[in-house]
């Protein structure tokens, strides 16, 4: 029965690409989902968009010295193309700077504060008397009551998920000056969760106990089991949707309120170009509205939208919130500042036309109820050894002999053996075994479904061997290739949801692409055609050459991407190292006392009895003069001669172990702490160091 879906992905904040683990946790299964739902002849409306308000975003355009709408405008247009690219398929793709949200989300406040859902108060907020601001969200750190991680923002702990209240955390900090913050009085709106806590309790805790996944669920009870209590939505912050109330001058809502109301703006900008009226989508019960979401931001979509949602009083609820663990890269957790990800542009610039493996190995690999790990390894494996070996070779074999026997023309059938009608059974069976695992959420489950039916094609021609028949029996090498053609046929339809690219390249191959699969004479299958259907492509039906579906990913490639890693590593590495804090600053007229000139070391020797001593003599250009440097622990005497350096020649004389040194040589350490010259370029240059 075809039903109306509302189906979301968690907007993403707009201050960075997309990296593999959003697409794991979020947008690779809601992307399968609303395909699947599409495809089963369902009415879907699949919204994201990008969610550019809250403080990370002011921080990093501070650090980069430009406005936040600069960093959102060019983080929406990345985060946008690189969704279109990976084949994404949002009906809508908004963003919450836009003045659809902003009116929305005034409203949806205004609406609240109008039925007196919010409680006003006047309370004593963090505050950074220097940065003269107040601290709310991450630009206050300090220890999560909850855990006790020292590093949990003044919204939520990263490392538990708990969402508190800034003056909650233990130890705060600012996160701008790092002063212990003190406290102000502002006035702020308090959504009561307390108020809601009975309803919660009946809807989730009774009403979800079976349909909810039991890491959600678990998660939401023991939120409530603690007690809910208010929660402020609103904040004295620059950048947001001005509070459009009296006394809300100067303040801004939460970022946690606006960006889910963005679900619905975004809905609403959708059907409004479409011409559809967005309410029913929002409003009829009859909707399942389903939000897409990692674990993190379980709180927010279980408790606190549904709690403004119910007080707002004219929407429906989420249906179910199928939120995913975390997925970590080669066992460490991703992390956008230490730079610890696969980035979707630079994947896609790196394989251009491998978004569906990228889409597989996430999905066989996903991280559904527990976190997990992805490796390049393992990524090159699924290629290889599943869509290359497996769904690429049956499909080849079935493309190839059918264009070298017949031309490309499907041939007619003769009777079909007892293996040959329980074949096509199992085809038959297919769609309901793959959808019952996608009802429940189970997308690995699902894509090995899927990888099974190609599975049942390779064994099926392995055994049936047309290509030794076809020198004996002419008709039975017939009927074995139309079966085969009836499996390579519902591979293309049920492998739409997770291969979006290689759907419609074998519906190409197959030559059934249509722009309608609705029609009456369409020979694009929908999903239910292939349970229904007794022809899923008909003898005589021409399909073309062909072109392979998936290629062979080699151990360069792969050795390349994990180079990448390294090389990030190592930049943490070093900027993690702790370096000397910088000297005492001195005056212009101080340096160009300075006269640095480029030597040769002409001799070496080791000064007697002396471990770190070299005695040198250098050619400064001027003169040549006697340098004892301390570099006999890094360097022998023999490899540093001929060596150009760097030397400060005005040093006042100095002795050392009784030989005068006259002048030093510049050193500098590499990260590793290894002594290296300061290396002229120019081994010709001689002059004094020149300052423009
Ligand atoms: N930007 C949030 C994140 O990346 C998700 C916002 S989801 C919405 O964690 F519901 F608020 F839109
Ligand atoms: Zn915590």
């Amino acid at each position: 029965m075809s039903k109306r879906y509302t189906i979301t992905a968690a907007l993403p904040y707009t201050n960075g690409p997309i990296h593999i683990g959003h697409l794991a946790g979020v947008y690779v299964p809601a992307d399968i989902y609303a395909r699947y739902k599409r495809l089963t002849g369902n009415d879907v409306a699949f919204i994201c968009g990008s969610d550019e308000h809250g403080v990370p975003i002011t921080i990093k355009a501070k650090k980069e010295g430009v406005t936040p709408q600069d960093i959102v405008d060019k983080y929406h247009a990345i985060i946008k193309q690189s969704f279109e690219d990976f084949g994404i398929s949002f009906d809508n793709y908004s963003r919450t700077s836009d003045k659809i949200h902003h009116d929305t989300a005034s409203e949806f406040f205004k609406t609240l504060y109008d039925k007196n859902e919010f409680v006003e108060e006047v309370s004593e907020q963090l505050y950074d008397a220097e940065a003269n601001q107040f601290l709310a969200d991450r630009f206050v750190i300090g220890t999560c009551p909850k855990c006790g991680n020292e590093e949990s923002y003044g919204d939520q702990c990263e490392k538990c998920g708990t969402s508190h209240n800034a003056t909650d955390l233990i130890n705060p900090k600012s996160a701008i000056t790092g002063n212990v913050p003190s406290l102000k009085e502002t006035k702020h709106w308090f959504l009561p969760l307390n108020k809601h806590e009975q309803f919660l309790k009946e809807w989730i805790l009774e009403g979800h106990k079976k349909d909810w996944k039991p890491n959600v669920y678990g998660q939401v009870k023991s939120w409530i089991d603690d007690g809910l209590r208010p929660r402020a939505v609103t904040r004295d912050l620059d950048w947001g949707i001005p509070v459009p109330v009296p006394g809300g001058e100067g303040k801004v809502l939460y970022v946690w309120f606006d960006a889910p109301i963005g679900y619905i703006s975004a809905t609403k900008e959708w059907a409004a170009r479409e011409g559809k009226d967005w309410k029913p989508y929002w409003k009829d019960e009859n909707t399942k509205l389903l939000h897409f979401i990692g674990k993190d931001n379980i709180v927010f979509h279980c408790i606190i939208f549904p709690a403004m949602l119910k007080a707002e009083g004219s929407y429906i609820l989420p249906n179910n919130v199928p939120a995913n663990e975390f997925l970590n890269l080669e066992g460490n957790k991703l992390s956008t500042s230490k730079n610890w990800a696969v980035w979707l542009p630079e994947y896609l610039q790196d394989f251009p036309d491998k978004q569906d493996v990228l889409r597989y190995a996430l999905t066989a690999n996903a991280p559904e109820t527990k976190d997990n790990d992805f490796t390049w390894k393992d990524f090159q494996a699924r290629n290889n050894n599943e869509l290359v070996a497996i769904f690429g070779n049956f499909i080849n074999r079935v493309v190839v002999l059918t264009n070298k026997y017949y031309n490309g023309i499907i041939p007619t059938p003769s009777e079909f053996s007892k293996v040959d009608e329980e074949t096509l059974a199992a085809v038959k069976a297919y769609p309901k075994v793959i959808e019952s695992s996608l009802e429940r959420y189970r997308f690995r489950e699902a894509s090995q479904e899927l990888m099974n039916l190609a599975r049942l094609g390779n064994k099926y021609l392995a055994d049936e061997e047309p290509w030794k028949l076809v020198k004996t029996d002419e008709a039975r090498t017939q009927t074995i290739m139309y079966v085969a053609l009836q499996i390579a046929s519902a591979l293309a339809t049920l492998c739409e949801p997770f291969l979006p690219f290689t759907s419609s390249k074998l519906k190409n191959i197959l030559n059934v692409s249509s722009s309608d699969s609705t029609q009456e004479n369409s020979l694009e299958n929908t999903w239910a055609d292939i349970s229904t259907k007794d022809i899923l492509i008909p003898a005589s039906h021409q399909i073309a050459k062909g072109e392979l579906l998936f290629s062979k990913i080699e151990d360069k490639e792969i050795q390349a991407q994990l180079d990448k890693l390294e090389a990030s590593k190592k930049a943490n590495e070093a900027a993690n190292k702790a370096v000397e804090p910088q000297k005492d600053t001195i005056t212009f007229d101080d340096f160009t006392k300075l006269d640095i000139r480029v030597g040769t070391i002409l001799e070496a020797e080791k000064m007697p009895k002396a471990k770190k001593l070299l005695v040198l003599k250098v050619d400064t250009g001027i003169d040549v003069r006697t340098i004892v440097s301390g570099i006999a622990e890094s360097f022998t005497a023999e490899e540093v001669v001929g060596k150009k350096v760097t030397v400060l020649v005005n040093l006042a004389p100095r002795a050392l172990r009784g030989v005068e040194s006259q002048g030093m040589i510049l050193m500098t350490e590499t990260p590793e702490g290894k002594l290296v010259f300061v290396n002229p370029d120019d081994a010709n240059v001689s002059n004094g160091l020149h300052i423009s």
